[in-house]
């Protein structure tokens, strides 16, 4: 931030200053104390939407896209700088927004209270550039997407308790394409506004995003103590729900040096802040492994938020990402003032939230290396199909020449104190012949890998029952006329 320019963001068109926010208060608080109490707090967790809004994001190329995100979770200091929508920008009574109209006219709305949240989403979805027609969708998952191209993931972190889904959907799959006067469709061809460094103190500590990475660095040097905050998916519930509170804040989610994706020869290098949305962009099928996570991954309102780095770092055992890095060999790529030191995810965790970073370290990027196995799986064990944590998170990556398994690679997610690799099964698995009698013996080594606990989300006893039946599946999928009873 140069001396005397002012924190602001630009919300609906008009600059609102951030002077005098607490570093603390999110988003959503901020917004509603300016009086846009369009967006409503209904978990203050990431879970139900109603709190969403627009942020002006980069689209991968030179342009904007207007991403969905819940302002429960994002500190208000975090946009300094940025272009923000509500569902007050996007129409008023009098001029409804298409998505407004469609809401209204079809019965998308009862008591409210969702509807803005859902509005913002729905107008994400309907911003998308390359959302379009598509009358003579078929497969399975036809049902999923609207004849206009709306895809009904869009909506996949957004609750409703009293309308029902059928006219929120039939709202959703109404729409036409934007029109050519339409301000916010033509706003997506200029690029979103460059990320500004920002120093926000107040009474519970400060806010300070750095300009690159060794600015990042040397805020961490004179800060040892400061927490990391990508897309605050984990940190905003801390700080919403469990009155969590630094003394200093550093937001590192715009560092441009942990914004690219590097493919190489013999690896692909994923910037530890790129979202899981932007990530299966840039991705783009590449690592098809990761393509089987991010549907399953929390819902498009968290993934336009979390980042790789962020479900790395937190070092929670229930992570999606880690058994899918696990499985692909990933290594940690560490960077601190002193340089770049590499360390194989299989050996950065070392018990529960814990790991080998140091205080001085960012995780900068995520290397996988090349080539991939050419069999992949990933199995998430959860309560709910979309927005929901694992009870059991199961990847498997597996080279099979010849009818025998040459390599395994199994990572596992909730059976441990950290994410671990089913190192058992994987030598019960190769030098073998990829048989259903192979995969029942390795099946019955996993079932005993790991040290599962009974909680909330499942039963000890069921967790190994879980482990006991997942290479059974990826047998059947693979070969589906060797199908056995589990
Ligand atoms: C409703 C909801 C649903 C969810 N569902 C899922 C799910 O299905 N699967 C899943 O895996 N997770 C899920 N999560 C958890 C969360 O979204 C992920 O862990 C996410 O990847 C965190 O990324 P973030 O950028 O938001 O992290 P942040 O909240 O910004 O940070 C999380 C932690 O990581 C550290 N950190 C972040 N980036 C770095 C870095 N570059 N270097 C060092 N440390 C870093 C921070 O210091 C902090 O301790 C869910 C969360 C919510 C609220
Ligand atoms: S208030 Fe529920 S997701 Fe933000
Ligand atoms: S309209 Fe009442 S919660 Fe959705």
């Amino acid at each position: 931030m140069t001396p005397g320019q002012r924190l602001s963001v630009t919300v609906n068109g008009t600059e609102r200053g951030l002077a005098g926010t607490d570093p603390a208060t999110n988003a959503l608080d901020w917004l509603r104390g300016q009086g846009l109490t369009g967006a409503k707090e209904g978990c203050a967790e990431g879970e139900c939407g109603a709190c969403a809004v627009l942020v002006a994001r980069p689209d991968g190329g030179s342009g904007t896209e207007w991403t969905a995100v819940n302002a429960c979770l994002v500190p208000a200091a975090s946009l300094d700088g940025q272009e923000v929508v509500t569902a007050e920008g996007l129409g008023t009574p009098d001029h409804l927004h298409p998505v407004q109209h469609e809401m209204a006219v079809r019965g998308g709305s009862q008591c409210g209270y969702c509807t803005p949240g859902f509005v913002c989403s729905m107008a994400a979805e309907y911003y998308r550039a390359d959302r379009q027609d598509d009358t003579a969708r078929v497969g399975s998952d036809a049902h999923e997407s609207g004849p206009n191209g709306f895809r009904l993931g869009a909506l996949s972190g957004n609750l409703c308790r009293c309308t029902g889904y059928r006219p929120i959907r039939d709202a959703a799959f109404a729409l036409a394409s934007p029109a050519a006067d339409d301000v916010l469709a033509l706003r997506r061809s200029d690029a979103p506004r460059p990320p500004v460094g920002t120093r926000l103190s107040g009474d519970t500590g400060t806010y300070a995003r750095a300009a690159d990475l060794d600015e990042a660095l040397d805020l961490l040097t004179d800060h040892p103590d400061a927490v990391v905050v990508a897309g605050s998916t984990d940190w905003g519930v801390d700080v919403s729900l469990r009155g969590a509170r630094a003394r200093f804040v550093i937001g590192i989610d715009r560092l441009p040096e942990l914004r690219r994706v590097e493919v190489g020869d013999d690896a692909v290098e994923i910037g530890a802040a790129l979202t899981l949305t932007e990530l299966e962009r840039e991705l783009a099928g590449r690592i098809p492994l990761l393509d089987q996570v991010f549907p399953q991954f929390a819902s498009r309102l968290i993934r336009n938020g979390a980042t790789l780095g962020g479900n790395v770092g937190t070092a929670s055992p229930i992570g999606d990402l880690p058994p899918a890095l696990l499985a692909l060999e990933a290594v940690v790529v560490l960077a601190s003032p002193d340089g770049d030191r590499q360390v194989p995810l299989a050996d950065y965790w070392t018990g529960y939230r814990q790991s080998v970073r140091r205080p001085d370290e960012l995780i900068r990027a995520v290397r996988i290396p090349l080539p991939l196995s050419p069999t992949t799986a990933f199995h998430k064990i959860a309560k709910r199909r979309y927005d929901d944590i694992s009870s059991v998170a199961v990847a498997v990556a597996l080279d099979v020449v010849d009818g025998s398994v040459r390599r395994a690679r199994i990572g596992l997610g909730g059976v441990a104190a950290t994410p671990v690799r089913a190192l058992a099964t994987e030598a019960a698995l190769e030098g073998r012949a990829w048989t259903t009698s192979t995969v029942q013996a390795a099946a019955e080594v996993m079932r005993g890998e790991g040290t599962p606990l009974d909680d909330h989300r499942a039963s000890a006893a069921y967790r190994s029952a879980v482990l006991g039946t997942s290479l059974l599946r990826v047998l059947a999928d693979e070969q589906p006329e060797r199908r056995v009873d589990a």
